[in-house]
């Protein structure tokens, strides 16, 4: 029994407080209170008080961890890294500042923000050797299986960052995985299109590298457009952290064993591969392709409404968002930016979107179950104007996590109440029975 309920003869008003009608006995569990958000019934002594299991697959009513790092209220549509509003850090920070505050708490001041730039800025080179790493992959592999297998191999590199009890060898490695996936992920590109990869440069600022290894070739000079790399740096912001998703939980739970940070990230990239996460920014141009024309739109709803049919809105939806994801409304403006900018006049795919949008907000399938556009909707518009291929999406997706995913693995390890990640389980098979020679098998 806990001391709140022993001590007072009453459950003090900060704990929760359940009866076991099976048994009459009464338990009492002490309630956390954070900063923002739900309150949290803590259940460390519950099996042990009652041998009993809570139950919550999917957990969509458990938090696995306390956090400082990102808030989201759903209900709201409101998303806060260390306090700041997606919305504000889009409009007047960088990826890099945002960097420096997920993985250290604060906005850097002047010097700060020039000593982290310059350190990620000269952690941008991948060892020579990796590059054969890519030569074994078929021209046509898709990116994220490239991306998912170097960056395993990265803890062969970089043997002096693998000691997860050393500060100074985490902090490395954080710095290391935010400098080298930009070029990890543009080497998968040119490995996909027969190009030879382009090295980063250290005098361009980490968006405008990453489009320069990109899409510049050693034939002619290559120039960043201004407004494109604006868009791209927001795009990594924007992408940057939330929470405890799958891919944050996968590398929590990875990381939780005392793996290296690389092979926890590595796991973070399988993770978010998934249709249903990250992978959900490709499915959604392929929906609006397949979809094809505005006149089609009202039988993809349809069809996504349909139990019997698989097909869901792809972008559409979150487990936590039950109003707009503020992301998607910082995107969709982008996307606006980015179309006119690059002179795109009136993109079918973005038509087919915004009608998809308007007729899903209308419908009350989506009003009843608070679907609304997430952060996936219209990212992939904006990457294919700026000339990335479909494929190439989601490896933009983990390019910009990986800041967050290092900052939640690096807050679980210093962590002082850390341990192994070890969920249990409702067990439904079958009672112990003897085992049966093949002869008797009949
Ligand atoms: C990301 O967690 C994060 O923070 C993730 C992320 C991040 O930054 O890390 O925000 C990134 O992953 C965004 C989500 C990208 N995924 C997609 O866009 C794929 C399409 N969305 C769905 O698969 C779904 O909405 C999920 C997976 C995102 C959320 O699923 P939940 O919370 O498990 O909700 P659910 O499947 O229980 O759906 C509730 C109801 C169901 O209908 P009923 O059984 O109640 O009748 O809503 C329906 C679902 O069928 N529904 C949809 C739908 N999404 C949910 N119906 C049609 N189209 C959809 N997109």
């Amino acid at each position: 029994m806990s001391e709140a309920a022993s001590s007072a003869g009453k459950p003090a008003n900060n704990t929760f407080t359940l009866t076991d009608n099976r048994s009459g006995k009464s338990y009492s569990l002490p309630v956390l209170k954070g900063t923002l958000g739900p309150d949290v019934v803590d259940v460390r002594k519950f099996y042990g008080e009652t041998d009993c299991f809570t139950f919550d697959p999917g957990f969509t009513s458990t938090g696995s961890c306390e956090s400082k790092l990102t808030f989201i209220d759903g209900d709201k549509g409101v998303l806060l890294h260390r306090g700041y509003s997606i919305d504000e850090l889009a409009e007047h920070s960088d990826f890099m500042e945002v960097c420096y505050l997920l993985l250290n708490g604060e906005l850097p001041n002047r010097a700060e923000k020039y000593e982290f730039e310059h350190i990620i800025t000269h952690h941008s080179m991948v060892h020579e050797q990796l590059t054969f790493f890519y030569r074994g992959f078929r021209r046509d592999a898709h990116p994220m299986s490239i991306l998912c297998g170097i960056t395993g191999a990265l803890a062969a590199f970089y043997g002096d960052s693998l000691d997860i009890t050393d500060p100074h060898q985490r902090l490395i490695a954080s710095h290391r995985l935010i400098a080298k996936m930009p070029t990890i992920a543009a080497m998968a590109y040119k490995y996909s299109v027969g190009q030879p990869f382009v090295y980063p440069r250290n005098d361009l600022k980490y968006a405008e590298n990453f489009l320069a290894m990109t899409f510049a070739v050693p034939s002619e000079p290559y120039h960043v457009n201004p407004v494109v790399a604006k868009a791209m740096d927001r795009l990594f912001i924007l992408h940057a952290d939330h929470e405890q998703n799958a891919s944050t939980s996968t590398v929590r739970l990875a990381g939780s064993s005392g793996a290296n940070p690389y092979a926890c990230i590595a796991a973070g990239i399988a993770s978010l591969w998934g249709p249903a996460h990250g992978g959900a920014n490709e499915a959604v141009l392929n929906m609006l392709q397949e979809i094809g024309s505005k006149s089609r739109v009202g039988e993809c709803v349809k069809r996504a409404k349909d139990k019997n049919d698989p097909f869901r809105l792809m972008g559409f939806g979150h487990r936590v968002y039950k109003n707009y994801d503020p992301r998607a409304q910082v995107m969709r403006r982008s996307c606006h930016e980015v179309l006119g900018e690059l002179g795109i006049k009136n993109d079918p795919l973005l038509d087919i979107a915004m009608e998809l949008e308007r007729i899903a907000l209308e419908d009350d399938y989506f009003v009843e179950r608070k679907l609304y556009p997430n952060v996936d909707f219209y990212s992939g518009i904006i990457l294919k104007a700026i000339g990335f291929p479909t494929s190439m999406f989601t490896v933009l997706f983990a390019l910009a996590r990986t800041v967050g995913w290092i900052s939640q693995w690096k807050e679980m390890i210093e962590d002082p109440q850390q341990k192994i990640g070890r969920p249990r389980q409702l067990y439904t098979g079958a009672q112990r029975r003897p085992y049966v020679p093949l002869a008797m098998r009949g």
